[in-house]
């Protein structure tokens, strides 16, 4: 059947979607301040940080350091002489922040610390107390490396002396404060490089433990039926204080050969989260049309049209015998209308939503016992797509389908123009096409993500990108809490994904 003639048709419908090559990624995973920080304080719980500030070993360090103090008096040395016990007695890590940067690929976590130091001696009674906080800074970057990908690292970690703040919680006696004043005075150059040499190297750990976490989350295969979506990491990248993971992506069939890959060199610049979101994650519109086609493949339906629906094959064999009464005739019960669809779903953007076009060619044969059609006819059919979530799973649904453009390709019955049945034929693609569609995109796109990163909703969205006319769908999670109570009913409720800058 499909000679020359049908080869133009379908090009003259598929050239509108072929689009220059795009070089953004296909998909970006973008992390933000929220989601860095409740990943990370859980991974300095993994390490049990503030166990590691309970054994900071204060006493060694301040008669390390005692030497080097010259306002020491001899006095001095020899109480240090008398402290017999000296510790961290309770230790808290506070809210920790993540910060932009000044500079470009750079994003700054600062870690407060909250600590109570407890030291005995002889000379007093009771336990000398001092309440100690400092805060700790980081930077993360993105290391090239020569031998591995490369990769966001934490470094430069330190504790300044300036947010060191010392106090004592006691009461004491002119000379013991006095004393204890000067133990202080000793802690504080200490205290900073102490911290850093027992606490940085396990918040570089936790840093490396969460970065591992969300590319083993970003990089985890996508089950889809048939198939999987695979992505992999292209390169990472900090853009505010968001870590942003560039994605290529693999589609693969169901003996897990690839089908198709979406790779890109170039790495792009894009916004952070939207707000109040987490996270998000953008998947270019050719990515999401190949998905939409591993869930809907090719195929051919062939529907004994009297059976399913009497009354459509009624109204079809009223529309034939308006052209040729003969041939309307000759249609038995076993009528039987054969639709191969040319193409998947293409996902096409417009002011008021999503549509999906499809290509397919509708032959109706007289009886099931014949092998050549009455007429074939080319067809673009139209749906309006609409995009939400169903628990952590991201679904696509069409309806309100319709004839785009018709043309008669084959008739054996007359010429005719096939405008005359598109009401009739628009029914029969609305009784088997669109729920056959429909059924196989059911099952939806497993996002496992959502709940990994601790979330429990998503909301997924079409964006239409003007920069080369190309269209983004982006998923994002909600916040926890709706901001407002309108926003739960959240799948109808328009949603802009950020947008590509052009750089
Ligand atoms: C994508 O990258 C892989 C491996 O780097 C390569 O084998 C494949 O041919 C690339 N595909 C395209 C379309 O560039
Ligand atoms: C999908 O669309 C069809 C109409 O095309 C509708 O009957 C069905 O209820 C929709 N399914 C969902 C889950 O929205
Ligand atoms: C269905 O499509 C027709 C024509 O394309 C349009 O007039 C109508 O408003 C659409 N209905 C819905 C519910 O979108």
């Amino acid at each position: 059947m499909a000679g020359p003639w049908i080869v133009t048709f379908l090009y003259g419908l598929l050239g509108a979607t072929l689009v220059q090559a795009d070089l953004r990624p296909p998909a970006v995973l973008n992390l933000g301040p929220v989601v860095i920080k409740e990943h990370l304080t859980q991974a300095l719980k993994n390490h049990d940080a503030t166990a590691i500030l309970h054994e900071l070993p204060l006493l060694s360090a301040m008669r390390d350091r005692s030497g080097s103090v010259p306002v020491l008096d001899s006095l001095m040395r020899s109480f240090l002489r008398y402290i017999i016990w000296m510790k961290v007695t309770s230790a808290n890590i506070l809210q920790l922040a993540v910060q932009p940067s000044t500079y470009d690929q750079e994003l700054v976590i600062r870690i407060p610390l909250d600590m109570v130091a407890g030291l005995n001696t002889p000379l007093v009674k009771t336990m000398v107390q001092f309440q100690m906080n400092t805060e700790i800074q980081a930077l993360v970057r993105v290391e090239k490396s020569k031998s591995g990908p490369t990769r966001l690292n934490l470094g430069d970690c330190s504790s300044s002396s300036n947010t060191l703040r010392l106090s004592l919680l006691n009461k004491l006696s002119f000379m013991v404060n006095s004393l204890a004043n000067n133990v202080m005075n000793v802690l504080v150059p200490a205290l900073p490089q102490m911290v850093k040499n027992h606490l940085c190297p396990v918040i570089q750990q936790a840093f490396d433990d969460m970065y591992n976490g969300f590319l083993r989350l970003a990089t985890a295969p996508i089950a889809l039926s048939p198939g999987a979506l695979d992505f992999g990491l292209l390169s990472p990248a900090i853009q505010d204080n968001n870590i942003v993971f560039n994605l290529e992506a693999k589609l693969l069939d169901s003996q897990a050969r690839v089908t198709k890959w979406f790779n890109s060199s170039v790495a792009s610049q894009m916004e952070t989260t939207p707000n109040g979101a987490p996270f998000s994650l953008l998947m270019r519109q050719d990515l999401v049309n190949a998905i939409v086609d591993t869930l809907v493949p090719k195929e051919e339906l062939v529907i004994l049209l009297r059976f399913l629906i009497p009354e459509v094959a009624r109204q079809l064999q009223a529309d034939i015998k308006e052209i040729n009464a003969e041939a309307a005739n000759k249609l038995g019960p076993s009528q039987m209308v054969k639709i191969a669809t040319y193409s998947g779903p293409q996902i096409v953007l417009n002011e008021d939503g999503a549509t999906a076009a499809q290509n397919i060619i509708l032959e109706v044969f007289p009886t099931n016992a014949d092998v050549r059609p009455f007429f074939s006819l080319g067809i673009e059919a139209n749906y309006e797509a609409r995009f939400f979530t169903e628990g952590d799973r991201l679904m696509i649904n069409f309806s309100n389908i319709s004839i785009e453009r018709i043309k008669l390709m084959i008739s054996d019955i007359k010429l005719f123009n096939p405008e005359t049945m598109k009401g009739t034929l628009t029914k029969i693609l609305e009784y088997t096409l669109l729920p056959n569609v429909n059924g196989k995109l059911r099952t939806g796109i497993p996002m496992a993500m959502v709940r990994a990163l601790g979330y429990e909703k998503s909301l997924w969205s079409v964006n239409k990108e003007r920069v080369g006319s190309r269209v983004r769908i982006c998923i994002r999670n909600l916040p926890r809490q709706p901001l407002a109570p309108t926003s739960s009913a959240n799948e109808a409720q328009p949603m802009k994904c950020p947008s590509w800058s052009a750089g």
